[in-house]
């Protein structure tokens, strides 16, 4: 019997990248639906649960995936709502690779250094990959900002949050170069999770800090989100702080990725979002 994934992608085009991992992580066959929304997705559902006998449940699953991290939530909220007593598959959020960037950024920097009673700021954290780092950061004991080009941006992300985990964090407004250097003024740790191809923080404006330890920089795109950081660092020593690049620390986002795949296919009552895919990470850190 095959092993079925079901990518549900609440953007209008299903993610390439989720497909080819999915793939990669074990699935014998692929099946991508565009435009998922808690309106549309009970038949879906259905579909998954209903077709095949208790004990070969597990080789059915479901990826939550898009660009949407609110609407990614409100997807798998709907899709658990469907799930009763046995009739349930696995499941796993990761929308914009949210959950597993997040996750193998912050498994590094927790691997690099004691992060417990830190300060950390997450620049442009309004995103899928900022909101659920400044989660993870905020669960490993640290004090962290989360940074927008606007307060009201910011202040919202934090509010979801919140919301969903439960943890404070503080909005920050970082509209400009000069704004984004005071806030990460008395830092320990900076994460840039901003769009793709976007600078955000200079290298003259962290390069001397007396409180910096750790940088990481999601963004994969030239240029770099933070300045002097090499894409393929991997916690190296650049002005007496670890750094990490969007390759450096993504070699673990991808073995991550296809980690939660493969669990996803032993047994029928997975349901992988932030904390269980942050568990797994911390497994994996490190080793290869
Ligand atoms: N390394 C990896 O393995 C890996 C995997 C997946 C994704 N990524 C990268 O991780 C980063 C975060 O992903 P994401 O999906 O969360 O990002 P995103 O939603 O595309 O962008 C994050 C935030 O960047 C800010 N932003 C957008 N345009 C900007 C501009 N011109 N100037 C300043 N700020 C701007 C926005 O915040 P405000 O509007 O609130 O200011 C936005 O909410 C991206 O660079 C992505 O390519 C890396």
């Amino acid at each position: 019997m095959k092993k079925l994934l079901y990518q549900f992608d609440t953007d209008p085009m299903p993610s390439v990248f989720d497909n080819v991992v999915a793939y990669d992580g074990g699935a014998d066959h692929v099946t991508a639906y565009g435009g998922v929304d808690p309106r549309n997705v009970g038949g879906l559902v259905d579909g998954t649960i209903f077709t095949r006998a208790p004990k070969d449940k597990k080789l059915t699953a479901i990826f939550i995936g898009g660009g949407d991290m609110a609407a990614g939530e409100a997807l798998l909220a709907t899709v658990r709502k469907k799930f009763f007593a046995g009739f349930r598959v696995s499941v796993m959020l990761d929308s914009n690779g949210s959950n597993t960037t997040a996750a193998a950024a912050v498994a590094w920097l927790a691997h690099s250094a004691p992060l417990a009673g830190k300060r950390a700021v997450v620049l442009a954290g309004t995103g899928p990959v900022g909101m659920r780092a400044a989660f993870l950061l905020s669960r490993e004991g640290v004090q962290v900002g989360l940074s927008s080009r606007t307060l009201a941006r910011a202040e919202a992300a934090c509010q979801a949050i919140k919301a969903r985990f439960g943890v404070d964090v503080t909005p920050l407004e970082g509209a400009d170069e000069a704004s984004r250097a005071r806030s990460v003024e008395n830092a320990h740790v900076v994460l840039s999770t901003g769009a793709a191809g976007v600078r955000l923080l200079e290298e003259r404006h962290w390069k001397d800090s007396a409180t910096l330890e750790l940088l990481s920089d999601a963004n994969a795109t030239p240029p770099g989100g933070i300045e002097g950081i090499d894409i393929m660092d991997k916690g190296t020593a650049r002005h007496g702080k670890r750094v990490f690049g969007a390759i450096g620390f993504g070699a673990l986002k991808i073995a991550l990725h296809r980690a939660c795949i493969a669990r996803l296919f032993e047994s029928n009552d997975v349901v992988l979002d932030a904390e269980e895919i942050y568990a797994i990470a911390r497994t994996m850190v490190g080793k290869g």
